[in-house]
């Protein structure tokens, strides 16, 4: 089953990581953030440390309110802007928050919130269980992935078809593709490039479930599952390109560092990698999109999206060169190095 897209689903990510803005900017109102910067915080590390809060989370939160214009930011640098500065300090007669109220009520301003006040994120849970625990211990409950993969599912179709329509993957001829949930990249992949073949890695439970989808992509005799939890078990290594779709962006950067590895290891000489997610600008202070998807990737896993040359120096530190960069989608970049 494969539909045929007349439109990127730019709008839906708008929609999706639009539920973030409000609540960002009401969690920060709550954390005295605008207050902070005022009395002259200059920093995102000195604001966390005068509000004794998480300074990866306060670089998060900072960068998403810098993309939507209610503060300045350039690197770790801040300040007010004017917006904030008329609207979001409390002793100002158009401070408005009091209309603030009703996104106090959200779940998404909650997690945020709760997400600092507990100093750890406040984890994507499935079935009252965390998702990242179960993905690090390689174990995941039936149910979990069949509602995570199928969102990944939906949420990846076009991103992944733009990819491979650019004609980035056309000399591979065996992709694995880590982490590769539903099979819906993978299936892109064996589609437009039918004489290869391409191979998910994924947990046990989450292979059970792409085995369903690879039916209706119709990709069952050229997609195959290889079972196994990817920091634990080996990598296989029969193939010439490796994926890492909206994978990294889950890890601490050290972890990431480990998987890259894995990757190099595994793939001959001239073999390549490529690394599919949304690129913080190297300001950090947008864009919007990418911007609410850091600000998620924090409280629900306490991790980060990354800039171009930070993926850049992770993929020199692995062992890979020629690194270079498309962006075939509004939102997610493709950057592929060699080995
Ligand atoms: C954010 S999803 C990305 C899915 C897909 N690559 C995409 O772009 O839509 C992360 C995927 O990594 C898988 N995963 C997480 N930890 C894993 C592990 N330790 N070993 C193998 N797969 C893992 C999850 O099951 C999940 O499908």
């Amino acid at each position: 089953m494969h539909a045929h897209l007349i439109e990127n689903d730019k709008l839906m990510w708008d929609l999706w990581l639009g539920r973030y803005h409000l609540s960002a900017v009401a969690a920060a109102d709550t954390l005295d953030i605008f207050q902070c910067i005022e009395q002259g915080a200059g920093s995102t590390g000195r604001l966390a440390k005068q509000l004794d809060l998480d300074a990866r989370g306060i670089e998060a939160l900072c960068c998403l309110l810098a993309s939507l214009g209610f503060i300045e930011k350039q690197h770790e640098g801040i300040a007010l802007s004017p917006s904030s500065k008329n609207y979001l300090l409390k002793d100002s007669l158009s401070y408005w928050g009091p209309a603030l109220g009703r996104a106090r009520e959200s779940q998404e301003y909650q997690r945020i919130v709760d997400t600092f006040l507990k100093a750890q994120a406040a984890k994507l849970q499935e079935n009252d269980k965390e998702l990242s625990s179960m993905w690090e211990q390689g174990r995941i409950d039936k149910k979990a992935a069949e509602q995570f993969t199928s969102i990944m599912n939906c949420s990846i179709y076009s991103s992944a078809l733009s990819a491979v329509q650019s004609g980035a993957f056309d000399k591979i001829q065996h992709l694995l593709d880590v982490g590769g949930g539903s099979g819906c990249y993978a299936s892109l992949f064996a589609k437009h490039c039918p004489k290869s073949k391409a191979t998910i890695y994924e947990l046990p439970e989450v292979c059970e479930v792409a085995e369903q989808y690879l039916m209706q992509f119709n990709s069952s005799g050229q997609v195959f599952c290889y079972l196994g939890n990817f920091f634990k078990d080996p990598f296989p290594s029969n193939v010439d390109g490796i994926l890492f779709s909206n994978i990294l962006h889950d890890w601490k950067p050290e972890q990431g560092l480990t998987l890259l590895k894995k990757a190099h290891e595994a793939l001959p000489t001239g073999g390549k990698v490529f690394i599919h997610e949304m690129l913080l600008n190297e300001e950090k202070n947008g864009p919007l999109v990418p911007a609410g998807f850091n600000l998620l990737m924090y409280i629900n896993h306490g991790s980060q999206q990354f800039s171009q040359t930070e993926l850049y120096a992770m993929l020199g530190q692995a062992g890979f060169k020629h690194e270079q960069t498309i962006k075939p989608h509004p939102y997610y970049w493709l950057l592929i190095a060699e080995k």
